[in-house]
């Protein structure tokens, strides 16, 4: 089967709603803490795509049984000591850096040595950044030179650590805080600001912690062990799959959007803030709160009045995923914007910063890159003509999708290629397009 996709035609006006698949941070936390849980936990509305499949195929290498009941996945978990491992075991954790940076949080007690490995593109990425806090609690950890394979084996003495997380990366947070689970003490953790969907979730489960929320950065503090009973869970859609859409409506003439039940944690909205500052209007309507996750309906109409921004530092980690859509709206937006200190884009699936600049520049927009920082030119007159033809070298699923959405609002000629990378996230991702009149081939 042909692994590209051709995009000749931008697509008509819309005026429709869709439902997005499940939140991938939250379904990864959901199917790792179901591990640790005692008892059968009840996931509805998992995301069914690679990172998660391969979250469900790492549990049961550990020993842990699941199984697809109707329209929930239960998860049979033994606590925390729980797992039943009979030999040394790889565990592949595919393209996710959530899968595999947050399992070795609940591996720092596993009595035999496991190996992590990943796709090439999860092989360059850095995990010295959880193997320093987590060889800190007392577990044997051994990488090739901070990359991956990891190889971790537990131990029974395990201690708490004080650990203080500056780069904002929410998966550091939370590899710890499931460390901190397992280990008799009190561990703290000053982060940087970051999603956090490991923190409301422990407060569904009774997990005792405390966050105290300071300007830029919050003390948690985890006393464990922690056992805790197994739960039901219902996964909001995925803010971060829905910004394609939004970006899609906005940029099409005549157009409305709804896009229901979504979730509208204020650690994960920073796009919808940016896009308002740009004179989006997007709207949170019907409002509510969901085992602590705030979740909405997202409204979106076409807007041809965009405006360039000077985008707050502050917002960065609450649109992390999202910046190479957010560049295609700077790009027809009127006057220049300008994004700062975005170094941990680099440090994605792919150089993202970097495959950004070049993409923008191929399509004729003015970039000046400058480190960590960027500049962009917006065109409000932008229509592609020409053909492009999108390599995507390092199979990164947001790269394959923002180019979609590229070629179906800027006009031109497309073949973009890889289209596989969207089982990694999104594998509804073509078909929700086509629901919208979007012509693919
Ligand atoms: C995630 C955290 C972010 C994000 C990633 C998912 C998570 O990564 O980019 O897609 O689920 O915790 P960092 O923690 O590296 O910033």
């Amino acid at each position: 089967m042909k692994n590209h996709v051709l995009i000749k035609k931008k697509i008509k006006p819309f005026n429709k709603y869709i439902r997005v698949s499940g939140d991938k941070s939250i379904s990864i936390r959901c199917v790792l803490l179901a591990s640790q849980a005692i008892g059968k936990s009840k996931i509805y509305n998992l995301l069914e795509s690679e990172d998660v499949i391969n979250a469900l195929l790492s549990i049961k290498k550990l020993g842990i049984r699941y199984k697809k009941v109707k329209n929930y996945y239960e998860i049979d978990g033994y606590g925390l000591d729980g797992f039943n491992i009979k030999k040394n075991v790889t565990i592949n954790a595919g393209n996710s850096g959530t899968l595999a940076r947050l399992i070795l949080g609940i591996l720092i007690n596993s009595k035999k040595e496991i190996k992590i490995i990943g796709d090439k593109s999860l092989s360059k990425r850095d995990f010295s950044r959880v193997t320093n806090p987590l060889a800190t609690f007392g577990a044997k950890i051994v990488s090739n030179k901070k990359k991956l394979p990891v190889r971790i084996k537990g131990s029974e003495f395990l201690r708490p650590i004080i650990f203080n997380e500056k780069l904002g990366s929410a998966q550091c947070k939370s590899s710890v805080m499931l460390a901190a689970i397992k280990t008799p003490g009190k561990t703290i953790i000053k982060a940087k600001k970051s999603r956090n969907h490991t923190e409301l979730i422990f407060k569904y489960l009774n997990i005792p912690i405390k966050v105290s929320r300071k300007k830029n950065y919050d003390f948690i503090e985890i006393d464990g062990p922690v056992n805790f009973r197994a739960f039901d869970y219902k996964i909001p859609g995925d803010i971060s799959s829905s910004s394609f859409f939004l970006v899609l409506t906005l940029l099409t003439n005549k157009s409305k959007l709804l896009i229901k039940n979504v979730n509208v944690n204020k650690s994960r909205t920073g796009i919808i803030e940016i896009l308002n500052k740009m004179n989006a209007k997007i709207l949170l309507k019907n409002k509510k709160t969901h085992n602590g996750e705030d979740v909405a309906d997202i409204f979106v109409k076409s807007n041809n009045n965009l405006v360039s921004i000077n985008c707050p530092e502050k917002l960065n980690s609450s649109a992390i995923d999202e910046f190479l859509v957010i560049f295609l709206v700077a790009a027809k937006a009127k006057g220049v914007s300008i994004f700062k200190n975005l170094s941990e884009l680099n440090n994605k699936e792919s150089p993202r910063l970097e495959i950004a600049t070049k993409f923008l520049r191929k399509i004729g927009i003015k970039v000046l890159r400058n480190g960590d920082n960027i500049k962009i030119y917006g065109n409000p007159n932008l229509n592609l003509k020409s053909n492009y033809v999108i390599k995507n070298f390092r199979e990164d699923h947001r790269v394959f999708m923002m180019s979609c959405i590229a070629a179906l609002t800027f006009g031109g000629n497309w073949k973009i290629e890889d289209k596989k990378s969207i089982n990694t996230s999104f594998p509804m991702f073509i078909k929700l397009l086509e629901k919208l009149g979007a012509e693919i081939n």
